[in-house]
């Protein structure tokens, strides 16, 4: 781990609140932000003295290498309240570590987790009250690392900035989500950045959706780069396709992002005694599944999506309807996920974090 240059935050509170001026009720995903952002600076080969200040903007030099080369890496997580007002961040050791494992392959320096924990629990005790208690509200956490050396030449920079910023959320997605089966563009390759929560993962992934979405649908499943034929992730989440009684997902590989809501349903299935089967899923086999009725539903799985059902998916010209029913397995899943996250059920796997 990288020796740390100090430890202690320097704080300054911001001296007015924005609260008083958000909407709870109507908010967009991510366009609003608490109070205080974190930041810590990377340089001559040591993270330096991290720091609390008002939320704002930033300086950076035009020449930035991530401006340049998107040498950027970040994460979702979400903290949650009950209803006396505890606060809870829902498996955070998750996030640490992949974020980490993220900024490896993109050769981005390894952040301590001192100051990972301790800049996480700081900001958001400051920014307490942006966290609203009731299901379906969360504070969502967007923890990231750009390369901030101003150098042009193509390789890993010398400086960086790691930072927290936060933003009260409710649904990503209202209602049920219509999807595309990746049939010529691919997200990610047998040795490449898949399983990172890089930043350039997503944005190139916004053309082929916006194609998709021309045609009515509002996410692709993207499916392996080789052949197409088999169903990986959609990019902002994980997929769970329900055949019959049994629960499919494809496994984690260097092309799949491994989701902390897709390992949690699958801890949470087997406790259901719900059969899971984590294996490559095949196109051909879904639209037969779909054709013969035994294809119950598809969810997706994410942070942000939280459990997302799939209300209708297209593939080859072929478009299949899904009917969304109140007693499926996504609405079973998330009712139990939100309940540990919102300390409203035991949570036997320690998955609740106090702030
Ligand atoms: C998350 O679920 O946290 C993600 O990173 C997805 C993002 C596109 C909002």
């Amino acid at each position: 781990m990288t020796k740390l240059a100090t430890y202690e935050i320097d704080i300054v509170k911001s001296n007015t609140s924005k609260l008083e001026t958000v909407d709870f009720e109507n908010l967009v995903f991510g366009r609003t932000f608490t109070d205080h952002m974190f930041y810590c600076d990377y340089k001559d080969g040591q993270w330096q003295q991290p720091k609390i200040v008002p939320y704002g903007p930033m300086t950076f030099e035009p020449s930035a290498r991530v401006f340049h080369y998107g040498q950027a890496v970040f994460e979702g997580m979400k903290a949650y309240k009950d209803e006396d007002g505890n606060a809870f961040l829902f498996r955070p050791e998750e996030n640490y570590e992949r974020i980490n494992k993220s900024a490896a392959r993109l050769a981005i320096p390894e952040f301590p987790k001192e100051y990972f924990f301790e800049g996480l629990t700081t900001i958001l005790n400051m920014d307490k009250d942006w966290i609203k208690s009731g299901k379906g509200n969360s504070l969502y956490i967007r923890p990231f690392v750009i390369a901030t050396e101003p150098a042009i030449s193509a390789s890993p920079a010398l400086t960086y900035r790691f930072m927290i910023i936060c933003s009260p959320a409710k649904a990503y997605y209202t209602g049920g989500v219509r999807v595309l089966f990746a049939e010529k563009y691919s997200r990610s390759a047998n040795g490449g950045v898949g399983f990172a929560k890089a930043a350039g993962n997503y944005a190139a992934q916004f053309y082929p959706t916006s194609l998709a979405q021309a045609k009515g649908f509002q996410q692709i499943i993207w499916t392996d780069a080789n052949t197409h034929e088999n169903l990986e992730e959609a990019g902002t989440m994980n997929i769970f396709f329900r055949v019959n009684d049994t629960l499919i997902t494809a496994p984690t590989s260097d092309r799949i992002l491994d989701g902390v809501t897709r390992k949690s349903v699958i801890q949470l299935a087997k406790d259901s005694d719900v059969k899971v089967e984590v294996r490559p899923v095949s196109v051909k086999e879904i639209k037969e599944a779909a054709r013969n009725d035994s294809l119950k539903e598809i969810f997706g799985a994410g942070t942000a999506a939280v459990i997302s059902p799939i209300s209708a998916f297209e593939h080859g010209g072929d478009i299949f309807e899904l009917e969304l029913k109140s007693d499926s397995y996504a609405a079973f899943f998330k009712e139990k996920m939100l309940n540990i996250q919102h300390n409203l059920a035991e949570d036997p796997h320690g998955w609740r974090y106090k702030i």
